[in-house]
This record gives structure tokens, sequence and C-alpha cells, in this order.
């Protein structure tokens, strides 16, 4: 995690660091810095935000025309100010700033001790200064020719920019497993560089992606690419599609409460162009493309991590109803580390907001590697999963700045359900007629989600008043609405820490069920297609116990509602497609509870929204 900023031009470097750094805080904010480079070179930092920042430098010398910035999320190293980056070298003269993990950082540090370093922070990028510094003096090489020779001392994974003042005209840039995009200026001789495209969007839509084990020289005024063998590359340029506009809030008070809102809309595009109800149609080129591949799969292995993986389970029961193909869903963390069995005829789904969990991305490589078609479901168009992927789609939830991920999540289970539906139809495993009711139906979910979100708004608010001091809940669900209760119960402990479990209702019995008293809230997802009745059954467990039962209900629901605490109410739809409503009041929820128990609903402790690190 941790963003990354960098300035290279003829205009001031300080706004765009500060404005950029403040776009890629939900990164990390466990601390941010900068320097400035104008003849000498100057460095700012501190603990906590970039708004911390601000303060700090207010009133310095903030002048230069070359700067580089930080947002941390902390791997090596308390989130203090010393370690917080840009770090310098021996002299002070070489200031770097690293997203990433340099795995023989501790060997690089001992080594580098004994001839005579003094290390002033816990962190392992400080090694990585030192050591550029020894080589540029040692082997009397420019700097850009030290980097790459310090890098192939490095193991791990990194996106670093580097600063010299005794080399003014020059930045130097790498990337190897964290991500790095350069944005090229219509004025001549400015470059902007950072983790992703949000900071640079509002300057020059002209970009290019930098590729693991390339480096980047700013040299002059002039941008040259090679590897890391030192070997030139010709950069691939390409048009942003992302607006300024996406990237604000909108009036809203939250990020997040902004993209809860924007889901008719996100769900709409994740979909748009890609299904024809009337004519029952598919235009997923990716669905095409590997026609014949779908038609003799074996099995399918969705991996991911947090969110996303619960979107991957909806995957699994959407695919294994429609598609009949066995379907695994795994924590990539765990998956990569157990010598899992790929075989070629496999079909690998990465599912990821952001293209770039460490995770995922190194689950795919392996499942590459063993030969397996790799196919990622993604909504950050450009980065890595998608690079690496043979197909894919995008899911066009547009950006999604809120730690927290709430569109993400139902564009990922719209696409999945397009995917399951394609799969099905590819290996005639459904009937015109079925698919014609489902396409039907999935047609109606912007627009349902669109009226929930009106009619549940208040509801939501009053519950979470109501249940603002609970230290624990509960959250419970069936069939397709199992992962949506772990998705509901994952919401509310990443932004409120109340400490929330998801559980499969029937499961309730084998342990949960002792926790329930009369201060524990139940949140039960009991509409009217999943095992309703079974459902009700879990439901009387609860109340017996003196549990309280919040319930998410079909519209018009007399049963549950009858004899829950409180109760909202979504649309009919289809079982399958229920996830995409159920999950909206639950998001609601957590959201309103967060915010009235003072939390940072938008930067939750500890948390980071894109995970490059193991
Ligand atoms: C982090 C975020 C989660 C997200 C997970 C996977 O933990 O805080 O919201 O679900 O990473 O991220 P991805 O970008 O791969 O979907």
């Amino acid at each position: 995690m941790c963003g990354i900023v960098a300035y290279y031009g003829p205009d001031e470097a300080y706004d765009f660091l500060i404005k950029g750094l403040q776009r890629l805080e939900y990164r990390g904010y466990d601390s941010a810095g900068i320097a400035l480079l104008n003849g000498d070179l100057r460095v700012y930092k501190n603990k906590g935000k970039v708004a911390e920042l601000e303060a700090t430098a207010k009133g310095k010398n903030l002048s230069g025309n070359r700067g580089i910035g930080h947002t941390r999320w902390a791997t090596h190293g308390e989130p203090n100010t010393v370690n917080a980056h840009p770090h310098l070298s021996q002299s002070g003269d070489i200031a770097l700033i690293h997203n990433g993990i340099i795995e023989n950082y501790a060997t690089l540090k001992k080594v580098l001790i004994e001839r005579g370093h003094e290390f002033k922070s816990d962190t392992d990028t400080e090694v990585l200064t030192h050591l550029i510094e020894e080589i540029k003096d040692k082997e009397n090489v420019d700097l850009l020719e030290a980097v790459r020779l310090a890098l192939n001392e490095v193991v791990g994974a990194y996106a670093i920019v580097i600063l010299s003042k005794n080399d003014p005209n020059t930045l130097i840039a790498a990337r190897k497993g964290s991500p790095l995009v350069v944005g090229i200026s219509e004025q001549a001789g400015e470059f902007f560089l950072a983790s992703d495209a949000t900071p640079i969007v509002e300057y020059t839509k002209t970009v290019t992606y930098i590729n693991d084990n390339e480096i980047v020289a700013i040299q002059d005024g002039e941008m040259t690419v090679k590897t890391i063998d030192n070997e030139a590359i010709s950069p691939f340029i390409q048009e942003l599609k992302i607006s300024l506009d996406a990237l604000e809030k909108g009036g809203y008070e939250h990020f997040m409460l902004k993209e809860i809102f924007e889901q008719p809309k996100s769900i709409y595009d994740s979909m748009r162009g890609r299904f024809d109800p009337q004519n029952l149609n598919f235009a997923m080129q990716s669905l095409t493309e590997y026609a014949s591949k779908i038609k003799n799969l074996d099995r399918i292995i969705i991996v991911a991590c947090g969110t996303s993986w619960h979107a991957g389970l909806v995957g699994e029961y959407l695919i294994e109803e429609f598609g009949r193909i066995p379907v695994e869903v795994e924590y990539a963390s765990e998956f990569r580390y157990r010598n899992p069995i790929i075989t070629e005829d496999d079909l690998v789904i990465a599912i990821s907001q952001s293209g770039e969990t460490a995770d995922t991305l190194a689950a795919l490589e392996m499942a590459k590697e063993k030969g397996a078609t790799i196919y990622g479901i993604c909504n950050v168009v450009g980065s890595s999963i998608p690079r690496m992927t043979h197909a894919g789609a995008y899911t066009h939830a547009g950006p999604e700045i809120g730690v927290a991920s709430t569109k993400a999540f139902t564009a990922q289970v719209s696409v999945l359900t397009l995917l399951a539906l394609g799969i099905a139809d590819i290996r005639g495993k459904i009937a015109r007629e079925r698919l014609r009711e489902v396409f039907a139906e999935l047609d109606t979910i912007p627009q349902k989600v669109e009226e929930l979100l009106q009619s549940c708004n208040e509801k939501c608010k009053e519950i979470a008043a109501a249940y603002v001091d609970a230290p624990n809940c509960l959250y419970l669900g069936r069939g397709y609405n199992f992962p949506v209760a772990l998705e509901g119960a994952l919401k509310l402990k990443e932004i409120s820490y109340i400490h929330a479990e998801g559980y499969p209702a029937a499961e309730m019995k084998h342990g949960p069920i002792a926790l329930i008293d009369e201060n524990m809230p139940v949140v039960v997802i009991a509409t009217k297609r999943n095992y309703y009745e079974k459902v009700l059954s879990n439901i009387q467990e609860v109340k017996a116990r003196k549990g309280k039962i919040i319930a998410v209900v079909t519209e018009g629901d007399e049963k549950v509602s009858e004899i829950a605490d409180h109760y909202i109410e979504i649309p009919d739809t289809e079982d399958c497609l229920t996830p995409l409503l159920a999950t909206i009041p639950l998001q609601l929820l957590s959201y309103y509870i967060a915010v009235m128990r003072g939390c940072n609903v938008d930067q939750p402790r500890n948390l980071a929204k894109s995970v490059t690190v193991e």
C-alpha cells in the first residue's frame, strides 16, 4: 500500500504533491511527507494525515519544481515521524519514497552498517537510499545506473521515486510489484508520477503505466524507460478515461455514502452493453473468445481477498447454479501457499477492485505458471491484474475512494451474474426461457436499487441509532444471502470497530447461539425466495434467547416483520439476484452506526484500500 506522488517540471511542485497525496490517502494514512528540490533538498514529514503535513509545512520554504510525496501504511517500523517517507541517504543528498517491501533489507542493512552507514529509521526503505548512494560513489556511475545496480540487489516489491540534490535535472522511478503511473503533460518537460492515476487526471489525461522491472528516468525534461537489465523500452502511452468529478464527494458527507448512492449507476454501468434482454445475446468479448475453453472446463477457481472474496462466494453460487461447473473460492493468500492442484483445464478468476492486491496477484501468477487460463474481474482500468490476465471484464464502477468497498462489490456481483449466465449459455445449461426471465429481472436491478436507497435510508439511520453502542453483532443468511451476511459483518467491523461475525443462518446453533442474549443484535437476511421458512425458524431461535432481530425482508413480508425488532423491506427479485439488493441496507446500517460513533468512515484505522503487501 502507501501512496506515492512526484512532480518534475517548470512549475512549483508543492500544490500537486499535497493534492495528490490527499487523493491517495485511501492507500494509507499513518504518516505523510514530501521532499522539495530547489538547489537544496528539503524534507517535511510527520506522523498522521496529509492535513497535518500541510500544517507542518506552513510558513516553511516550499519552493522547488522537483518534488516527491508519500502517504504511508506502515509495514516496517512504527508509524512515527522518523519512519515517515521520504528517507534520506547517508549524506542527505538523495531522497527516496517507496511503496512496497524490501524483503532482504535486514541483510543489506547489516552489511551497510559494517561499512559505516548510520540509519535513522526502522524502515526497509532507508536501506535503499544508502545502498544507491554507496553504489553511486563507489562505482562512480550516474544516479540512473546506481539505482539500476541497487535494484539488482534488492528482493521484494517496490514502486520508488528518487531525487538527488546533485542531479537537479533528474528524477528516477522504478517499479516491481507495486503500481506506478506517469502522466505526461502537454507542457514540454512536465511529468506527474503517482501510485494511480487519480492525482494526475486533473493535470493531464496522457499517461503510461510502468511495468514490473522497469526504470523511468526523467532527465533534462525527457523521459526514457529501461528494464533493470538495461534494455531500452518504448513506453505504451494511453489516454485516461476517468473524470475529475468522479473523484470528488459531490455534496455527500463521505465518499462511502456517495458510493453507496452511486450504485444504481455503477450496477448499470457494469452491465451496460454486455447483454441484450430482448434477443438474449451476450456482448462479452472475453466469453466469445474463450467459448471453446469454457465448453471444456472441469473446474473454476476464484481467488480474491476481503470484500472481493465475498463477491467470489456469490459467484460460486451463481456459476454452479447456472453453469453447472464446480467452483472453488479461495482466499488468495492461502491458495498460493498450499501447493494447490491446478491444471491447464482450469479457469482461475481473480476478483479485485484495485487490481493491485499483492496476494491476489501472486496467486494469479502461480496459476498462470501452472498453465491455467486466468481471468480478471477488476475495477481499476490499467491496473496490474488486468494487465497480466488472458482475459477479463472490467466492472466499470468508477473510482471507489472510501476504503470500505461498496459499489465495487455490487458491480463485481453484477459482472459475475453475467459471467455465470454466459457460461451456462455456452455450455447449453440454461433454457432460453429461463435466460429470458433472469435477464429481464437483471435489467430492472438498477431501478430497484434506486427505489430501495430512497425507501430504506431513513429507516437504516433510525435502526443505527438504536445500536450505536452495541459491542457485538451477528449477521445471518442462507444460500445467496450467506455471502451477504459475511459482507454485512465485514462492513460493520471495518468502519465502526464493532465486533461482527457473519454466519450461515443454520450454522448459528453450532456455536454463535451461545453468544445470544438481550444485548446481542442479530441482523438476518430473510427474503421471500431464499429458504424463508428455515430462516424464520432460525429467527425464532434467536428470539427465544432474547436476541434483538434486525431483519431484511421482501416487500409485503408478514411473518418475519411481525416478530423482528426492526425490519427493512427490499423489492422482490430472483433469489440469485437478492445479494444486489440485500447488501444495500447493510451498507447503510454500517455507515450510519460508524458516523454516529464518530468514526472516520472513509479512512478506518489500520486499513488501506489497496493492499500491495502480502
Ligand atoms: C483491502 C480493502 C478491502 C478490499 C480488499 C481487497 O483490505 O480494505 O475493502 O476488499 O483489500 O481489495 P481488492 O482491491 O483486491 O478488491
